[in-house]
């Protein structure tokens, strides 16, 4: 029997100290920094345009609560692993301002992106402060007593991933100059993008609550198999989602000849995928939006998407139990990954 109460009652409890955590590591600065991290704390959704207080749309923070589950689950305190939880975070939040100038996106989490508010060149500044800063708070598990030759293996865990996630990031730009992109080829593209981070955030979790390297490599594959579902939904979210329920924009993924799960597949399929490679042989504007939405409509793109995605939940359900045994079931983990299945954010 699926628990997601255990998911909320989680959530309740660690939130709040991961968010003071996350403060303490960005947070304001004397003159003349204030701006600097205030674009920083705009983007974590503590602060507004103006720089003034307040709680606005901050993501789902799924990534630090998997690091807090993880060390929990294998029987260590998430108290100490919470320098680890900010770290990560606070890296994927950075990749996010990168990602949205990669991207050329103007919205996220329902607010303006910190290029479109501040320029590209404080963005990108901004963001190399969060990834400095990402470094920082992952040294910090020294003072909650963690094991000196565990913050380095964790560090170095940490920089394997951001090389991972970069070479992913890579992959997703140079992939739009592509007229077709091979499903391998787009596994490895979001292995790196999306899965990396995910499955780091469990086994980093499970190194800092002391878990054995077997109980350790099984969380790795759980949190990359859900990472792998997890981007292949927001590949969905990205042409069919609500704008005003996902925050951000629809149809920029197909605008910039993004190759999603579900555009690589209608590119090659025999009845549409002619037509499409024909569109996209120009740059495409709002025009023509509708006519690709149309031929991904007419393809079954969607559902072949979905199927793939059950795949990599199911083979992620798999590892947690591998790793965790009949606890499975009642562990947090299993009521979030569950949750990740049919997001809407
Ligand atoms: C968005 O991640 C980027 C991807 C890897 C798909 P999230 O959907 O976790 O973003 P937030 O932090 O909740 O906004
Ligand atoms: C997410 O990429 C991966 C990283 C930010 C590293 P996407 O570009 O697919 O994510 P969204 O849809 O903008 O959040
Ligand atoms: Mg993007
Ligand atoms: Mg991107």
């Amino acid at each position: 029997m699926l628990d997601s109460s255990a998911f909320d009652a989680f959530a309740l409890r660690w939130l709040p100290p991961l968010e003071a955590e996350m403060r303490s590591v960005l947070g304001s600065r004397q003159t003349p920094y204030q701006p600097f991290y205030g674009m920083m704390n705009y983007h974590m959704g503590w602060l507004n345009e103006d720089f003034q207080p307040g709680n606005f749309s901050a993501g789902k923070r799924i990534r630090p609560l998997l690091v807090l589950m993880a060390c929990q689950a294998v029987g260590g305190d998430p108290e100490q692993a919470i320098p680890a939880a900010a770290s990560i975070e606070i890296l994927h939040n950075f990749s996010l301002v990168h990602d949205d100038i990669e991207d050329g996106d103007e919205v996220r989490r329902h607010r303006r992106t910190v290029w479109k508010l501040w320029g590209v060149p404080q963005a990108i500044n901004a963001g190399d402060g969060m990834f400095a800063l990402s470094f920082l708070s992952m040294t910090r598990l020294a003072e909650r007593g963690v094991d000196p030759a565990i913050v380095v293996a964790a560090l170095d865990q940490f920089s394997c991933t951001c090389v991972k996630l970069t070479e992913g990031q890579y992959l997703d730009l140079s992939f739009e100059e592509r007229l077709t992109v091979s499903v391998d080829e787009y596994i490895q593209m979001i292995s790196g993008k999306t899965a990396a981070l995910l499955a780091a955030s469990l086994s980093i979790g499970a190194l800092v609550g002391g878990a054995s390297d077997t109980v350790g490599d099984a969380l790795y594959r759980f949190g990359h198999n859900i990472g792998l579902a997890f981007q292949i939904r927001d590949d969905i979210l990205g042409i069919w989602g609500d704008p005003s329920v996902t925050g951000k924009a629809a149809g920029n993924d197909l605008l910039r000849h993004k190759k999603s799960l579900p555009a690589l597949y209608a590119l090659e399929h025999p009845e549409v995928g002619a037509q499409l490679q024909r569109l996209w042989s120009y740059t495409i504007g709002n025009k023509q939006l509708h006519l690709a939405m149309d031929l991904l409509n007419k393809s079954d793109a969607r559902t072949f998407a979905e199927e793939k995605l059950r795949i990599y939940h199911e083979e992620g359900m798999r590892a947690l139990t591998d790793a965790l045994g009949t606890q499975a079931l009642s562990s947090p983990l299993m009521g979030l990954a569950d949750g990740l299945l049919a997001r809407q954010t």
